[in-house]
């Protein structure tokens, strides 16, 4: 039988996903069992552990890609993640949502491109203001593509020391193709501002060009992602290097109904008067209409409503309104 300390690695293999360690200990538990001459059991197991082998080298052709799990070094730089967005979850302008159904039909063709000597667009920047969905962007590509999103902690990745950045910096790209999936840079600005400008410190710039360089060298799988919000202090040399550069604003006339209709969709909103939402809504960002909605929703299910009301909305999303214009005046 089993020890407890094997019995242990085994569950602790299982936690972390780990199918090698699962297997290795599972060949030491045949062993020690034929060792002890229970050949029966020692056959048996040696029997499901080539099982076990054989599913785990299947083709993974439309299966999703393995458990991402930065270790070492890359662990401080990487946050790995595995979203469920789609697509369907965001109201976008007709041209970013283009851009992004462009870049999920090449991805999911890129054998194809490739066959022909192209490539498949992977490397964009997202730029726009706050809480105009460039984030959640990254989640809705990993979600559609079954990646994992892989956000590059920039905290961890600059230094004081420019050796140590390009380095950090080189091991996020060399993991990019062993490890598919989404890298996110996001608040790009802090790398990527304007090289030209005169107070700007060469260790920011040299940052930069190293950043430039990985990029265009880059021609592994994955995606690689950039977002900012300030389009103003990006480097125009930038826009060059990515493959497609992807603008957010703030909601469009009927992008607050579309939006509500989306994070209310488990309420019955006929009775709702759009106008006089939209009215209230102006000016505000998608992450704030989507968060109205959720306090309208809160408060819908502690009142035992079914319904939402255009009053209820209207002064959920009036409270949100409030609270952004005292924080900006701040
Ligand atoms: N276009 C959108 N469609 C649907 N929901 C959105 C959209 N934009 C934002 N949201 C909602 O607001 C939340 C915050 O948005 P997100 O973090 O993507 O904004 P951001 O553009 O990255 O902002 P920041 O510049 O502050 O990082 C999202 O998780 C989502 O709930
Ligand atoms: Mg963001």
């Amino acid at each position: 039988m089993a020890t407890a300390e094997q019995l242990k690695a085994l569950l602790r293999s299982y936690v972390d996903e780990d199918g090698d360690q699962f297997l290795t200990v599972s060949m030491q538990i045949a062993a020690q069992a034929a060792r002890r001459g229970q050949g029966k059991l020692a056959q048996e197991l040696r029997e499901l552990i080539d099982e076990a082998k054989r599913r785990s080298v299947q083709p993974s052709v439309g299966k999703s890609v393995p458990i991402a799990r930065p270790a070492g070094e890359l662990a401080d730089l990487i946050q790995a993640s595995y979203p469920k967005t789609q697509l369907v979850d965001m109201v976008l302008a007709d041209s970013a949502m283009q851009s992004l159904k462009r870049v999920l039909m090449e991805y999911r063709q890129q054998e194809k491109l490739r066959s022909h000597g192209m490539s498949a667009r992977r490397k964009l920047l997202l730029v726009g203001p706050p809480g105009s969905g460039k984030t959640m962007t990254a989640a809705a590509l990993a979600g559609e593509l079954k990646l994992p999103l892989l956000g590059v902690r920039l905290d961890g990745l600059i230094t004081k020391f420019m050796g140590e950045t390009a380095s950090k910096l080189r091991l996020v790209f060399d993991a990019m193709i062993p490890t598919r999936g989404v890298y996110l840079f996001d608040e790009f600005d802090a790398i990527g501002g304007d090289r030209g400008r005169p107070n700007d410190v060469g260790e920011m710039r040299r940052v930069l060009n190293s950043f430039l360089q990985f990029l265009e060298a880059d021609d592994s799988n994955s995606l690689i992602l950039a977002a900012t919000n300030h389009h103003e202090i990006l480097d125009p040399a930038l826009f060059r290097r990515f493959d497609d550069v992807i603008r957010y604003g703030l909601p469009e006339a009927d992008h607050i109904e579309r939006l509500a209709k989306i994070r209310l969709n488990m309420f019955r909103l006929n009775r709702v008067h759009w106008d006089e939402v939209r009215n209230v809504a102006t000016g505000l960002s998608y992450a704030e209409v989507a968060r109205a909605c959720s306090e309208a929703a809160k408060t819908a299910v502690l009142r035992d409503l079914t319904d939402i009301s255009t009053d209820l909305l209207v002064s959920a999303l009036k409270e949100r309104s409030s609270i952004t214009s005292t924080t900006n005046t701040d």
